[in-house]
């Protein structure tokens, strides 16, 4: 197979093609917010995502209100981008900047398999930071423990999103044992579904010879793609036909046992919603956003 590489000219066409025009940021506080803090979930930085036109949409009910939000995943440059170790210490957090300031009387809290460098900002009084690995069923449980014990047993939250490793496996143990927090009516996101952390992604001279890379394919356990899953059980099953013996949906149970019983259960409390009501962000096919039904 041979990858045909854009010449600079063409990706560069490509990208601004995507960006909305400064009109439309200005019209949009979460895009400002996201660019002023430098995520790549705005549209200045990285890959432009400008996610933050479709959380714009659904978010700005809880904008002033007391939420419990979380996302998994605080910076750039992680162990998915091809480290063998988890010794980065993270020395900021751009998107949690953006959502403190955000939700102006939300509790935010980060989930991160890496540290945070010392000191802290204590200007983000309102930020709780988990050290944990969204691929361990030990760090998970860890986590419903610790806001259990904080907030009292039966807590919920109004938003969770995964923009961790983005590892098919990551997304859907998290999913099963973090999407039971979230409260009727509230939000579970998993970013970046067009992506896997894999060999051919590692960033060069990260790893010696004879190293591997944590989160290899090839390392983690084995399971399917997420969002053709979660099409089969919330989007159209008729069309996916999850009951055929090869379908993603049995697939899916007879690699993971452990956990595909839980996830599908859970799953079936959401809704799959459009990851661009507004029309505006430019990249909407990377974006899972699913609902908590309100029961
Ligand atoms: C894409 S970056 C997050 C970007 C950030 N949310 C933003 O918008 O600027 C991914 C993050 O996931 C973290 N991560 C990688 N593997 C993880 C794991 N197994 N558990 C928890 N966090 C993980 C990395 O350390 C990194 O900070």
């Amino acid at each position: 197979m041979s990858i045909i590489r854009k010449d600079k000219k063409e990706w560069e066409k490509d990208i601004l093609g995507a960006r909305p025009a400064a009109k439309e940021q200005e019209e949009c506080p979460l895009t400002l917010l996201a660019n002023k803090y430098k995520t790549d979930k705005g549209t200045n930085r990285g890959a432009n995502n400008g996610y933050t036109y479709t959380y714009e949409y659904y978010f700005n009910n809880f904008k002033d209100k007391k939420i419990k939000f979380l996302e998994i995943g605080l910076n750039n440059g992680g162990p998915e981008h091809g480290s063998n170790k988890i010794d980065r210490k993270i020395e900021d957090y751009p998107s949690i900047r953006m959502w403190h300031e955000y939700f102006s009387k939300g509790e935010i809290w980060g989930f991160d398999v890496n540290e945070l460098k010392d000191p802290i900002d204590k200007s983000l009084n309102r930020f709780h930071f988990f050290q944990g690995d969204q691929g361990s069923e030990d760090s998970l449980k860890d986590f419903n423990d610790t806001v259990n014990k904080k907030y009292g047993n039966n807590v919920q939250f109004d938003i969770i999103i995964d923009d961790g490793s983005h590892a098919f496996y990551h997304q859907q143990l998290s999913f099963t044992r973090l999407s039971g927090l979230v409260k009727p009516g509230g939000y579970y996101v998993i970013e970046d579904i067009h992506w896997q952390p894999d060999k051919r992604r590692l960033v060069k001279g990260k790893l010696a010879e004879g190293e591997k890379p944590v989160y290899d394919s090839g390392q983690l356990p084995r399971t399917v793609n997420t969002k053709f899953l979660i099409k089969q059980i919330v989007g159209d099953p008729k069309k996916n036909n999850p009951g055929a013996p090869n379908s993603i949906f049995n697939k899916f149970k007879k690699l993971r046992p452990e956990f595909a019983d839980d996830f599908i259960n859970n799953m079936k409390n959401f809704i799959w919603e459009d990851p661009n009501p507004s029309g505006k962000c430019p990249r909407p096919q990377r974006l899972i956003i699913l609902q908590r039904s309100k029961e």
